[in-house]
């Protein structure tokens, strides 16, 4: 059996790994499809920030692209009306609870936000969500790098970084709904936490939540 099959993606016949996930099958053929919390080697993906979404020939609904496997013949089309429509809302629902001072923010030209907002034309500043302000206070108690929880998309590229660097996770999860945050174990201040200060977590952060107090030289 070859490793390989054939799928179309908005009507070009493109290569894909066996196996692979359809995102990032897409992605390694130059079609860009919106992501957040997509990990590669991550075996169960956590699907959680719901911009992925794409029509696939034969499904009756959109299916987040990081959930499914490429499948020979495989139809796929990224934009739709209706993954339009559901790209858009849960991307205003990120944005809806994000601190957007974008001049202030060290990712700034550098954010998954704005790249999303560009390749889809959409805007970062929302209107139909309810803005919620979060006043996290930030931590910036390691000596070379901050956490501001503030600009947070709960992705999780931060804690799978770090359990796969450090045998026992230094961050997680806690938390429901609005209350979601990424946090250390008793929610301590990262420097009186197990943080070894690696940094993986600071390198993989897609927006500038976790960032370097100093850029790099
Ligand atoms: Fe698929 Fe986040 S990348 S749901």
């Amino acid at each position: 059996m070859s490793e390989y099959v054939k799928i179309v993606i908005d009507g070009t016949e493109v290569k894909a790994r066996r196996g692979e996930k359809l995102l990032w099958a897409a992605l390694e053929n130059d079609i860009y499809i919106p992501h957040l919390c997509a990990i590669r080697e991550e075996a169960r993906p956590n699907a959680s920030c719901r911009l992925c979404f794409v029509e696939v020939e034969g499904t009756q609904d959109p299916v987040p692209s990081c959930t499914r496997t490429v499948e020979d013949g495989m139809v796929v089309k990224t934009r739709s009306p209706r993954v339009d429509r559901l790209v858009k809302t849960g991307f205003e629902l990120l944005l809806s609870d994000h601190d957007l001072k974008c001049r202030q923010c060290p990712a700034n030209r550098n954010c998954a936000l704005q790249t999303i907002a560009k390749k889809r034309g959409l805007k970062l500043k929302q209107k139909r969500f309810k803005p919620v302000a979060r006043n996290y206070e930030i931590d910036d108690s390691p000596e070379e790098f901050a956490f501001n929880r503030n600009r947070c998309v709960l992705c999780g590229q931060c804690v799978f970084a770090d359990r796969r660097e450090n045998e026992t996770g230094v961050i997680g999860f806690a938390g429901r709904g609005i209350n979601r945050v990424v946090t250390t174990f008793q929610d301590l201040p990262l420097a009186e936490s197990i943080c070894r200060k690696c940094k993986v977590c600071v390198d993989v952060c897609p927006v500038g939540a976790l960032y370097y107090k100093k850029s790099p030289e």
